[in-house]
């Protein structure tokens, strides 16, 4: 066993994408937390990924901004070419960047199909794709990790829960699972880790409107009593790519309250 503890992630690069708020946000700086250096990848939200950059760097760490869209592979190249040019090869990658385009289906046009199709699925295939690539090339440094590399994806319950009315959103997070477990399948014996994690209700922008016109609604679905917060998630990553977690690859961490234990059947179903 190396010298140094198992859950820090000193010495590490990692990039985050999606992180200039929500669930992104909240990973890039417990990773921060961890120790990690962070790329804060981000689309729209310049202003925020400068206040997350300042907040990791005053914590001790490097951190850069880079603005990319995943579903773009060539921006995706650039985003690990920056990442390497000025932080140094990277170890930890975490697929984040997700949207929703929500319509009945008689009402989804073939536009909301396809934009979270290509963030939410392409996107997670081009990052992840990236990220086996340039862990080969960085090769292993024992000294910060066991892994040659770690790779996340955040899902959703929603790769399991079927969804009315986001059929688009499901089926990019049911695509997800399986883009996860074979990539962590055929890299498993090169020492890279390849796992996800499946958020419930988190209290980010992508459902504020819904928690705000459904609150009541959606507690029902969630024995533990609360909306989840982004952190609930962002430890569950820091703790998947951390030597802690060395023998774990190819699994989804359901962070979620018990919404997927099936609520509704608690009575007599
Ligand atoms: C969605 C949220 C939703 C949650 C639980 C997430 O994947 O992005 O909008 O509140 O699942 O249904």
């Amino acid at each position: 066993m190396a010298a140094f503890e198992l859950n820090d992630l000193s010495g590490q690069v990692a990039i985050v994408t999606g992180s200039s708020s929500g669930i992104g946000e909240a990973t890039a700086r417990e990773l921060g937390k961890a120790g990690a250096d962070v790329v804060v990848n981000y689309h729209g939200e310049e202003r925020n990924a400068d206040a997350i950059v300042s907040d990791i760097r005053a914590m001790g760490r490097r951190a850069i901004k880079v603005q990319a869209d995943v579903s773009d592979e060539a921006d995706v190249v650039a985003m690990f070419d920056r990442a390497e040019e000025e932080l140094g090869p990277v170890d930890i990658v975490v697929s984040n960047a997700g949207l929703q385009k929500d319509a009945r289906l008689a009402d989804m046009s073939l536009g909301d199909w396809n934009t979270v199709i290509s963030v939410n699925l392409t996107g997670g295939f081009l990052v992840g794709r990236e990220a086996v690539r340039r862990f080969r090339k960085k090769g292993l440094r024992e000294h910060v990790s066991r892994a040659l590399g770690k790779l996340v994806f955040d899902s959703s319950v929603h790769q399991v829960i079927p969804w009315a009315f986001h059929v688009n959103y499901a089926a990019s997070k049911g695509g997800i699972n399986l883009l996860m477990q074979s990539i962590a399948q055929e890299v498993a014996c090169e020492k890279i880790r390849v796992n996800a994690v499946a958020p419930g209700a988190i209290a980010t922008p992508i459902n504020a409107g819904e928690r705000e016109a459904h609150l009541d609604d959606m507690l029902k679905l969630i024995p533990h009593g609360r909306v989840g917060d982004p952190e609930d998630i962002g430890r569950t990553v820091a703790w998947l790519v951390s030597d802690a977690a060395d023998y774990v690859t190819g699994q989804t961490f359901f962070v979620d309250g018990g919404m997927t234990l099936y609520p509704g059947f608690r009575g007599n179903g």
